[in-house]
């Protein structure tokens, strides 16, 4: 990874999506948050003050060491406990079915091995738990999804690996969720935006007949 990666994306990401206009699905994506919450991609904790009153503890997984010290001022002001216990979504240093909740915000886009991932979430959830999930993804509209597949290299390029073209509730069901609550919209803004702003927030919950689930490694 160059300087570009490691160095000016996390700001850059820190900035473009701490904007007020992303509040609405951060509150539904922490909405059913309890107990001890998993957050994969943590980031620079935009989500940090979204809590609800029910959890008790954060344990995050961010590999940049840059966002994670972005996220030290909001950390400091947490009344929610928030540590860092992995690098890597997809091979969480976590027992199964040992975490209450997970939590995701625009990640899924990035994390390389997203199918490994979510597996993994669903490994650590105890029976009972849930997923809130707030993202950026693949438009049903058949001209935005051709600008998406247009632009996706170069948003990779740029962008840290940010995928415009992730089907997110179809990685979820993939990966053994039932996506119980769902909201979609385009972000307001000019039809120009299109291909970043179509936006996926909501809750899943395990499958009872799913049958692809790894055990720990
Ligand atoms: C666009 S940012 C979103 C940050 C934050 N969740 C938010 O809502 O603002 C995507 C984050 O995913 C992280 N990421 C990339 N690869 C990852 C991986 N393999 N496992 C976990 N997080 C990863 C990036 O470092 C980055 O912080």
């Amino acid at each position: 990874m160059g300087l570009w990666e490691t160095r000016v994306v996390p700001h850059i990401v820190d900035r473009s999506c701490g904007i007020p206009q992303l509040d609405p699905l951060r509150e539904q994506a922490c909405a059913g948050l309890r107990g001890q919450v998993v957050e994969i991609g943590f980031g620079s904790g935009s989500n940090i003050g979204r809590y609800p009153a029910s959890v008790t503890e954060v344990v995050a997984v961010e590999p940049s060491d840059v966002a994670w010290r972005l996220s030290a001022a909001r950390r400091a002001g947490s009344s929610v406990p928030v540590t860092r216990v992995g690098l890597d979504g997809a091979r969480l240093p976590l027992a199964d079915a040992s975490v209450d909740t997970a939590l995701v915000t625009f990640s899924l886009c990035t994390i390389p091995d997203v199918a490994s991932a979510l597996a993994e979430l669903r490994r650590v959830l105890r029976p009972g738990g849930s997923i809130g999930f707030a993202e950026h993804g693949l438009s049903p509209d058949a001209s935005v999804a051709r600008w998406q597949h247009r632009l996706d290299g170069l948003q990779q390029r740029l962008f840290g690996g940010c995928h415009l073209t992730r089907d997110i509730p179809a990685l979820l069901e993939s990966a053994g969720f039932t996506v119980e609550r769902l909201e979609q919209s385009y972000l307001p803004g000019p039809a120009l935006s299109r291909p970043w702003g179509y936006l996926s927030a909501g809750l899943g919950v395990p499958s009872s007949r799913y049958a692809g689930q790894r055990s720990h490694p």
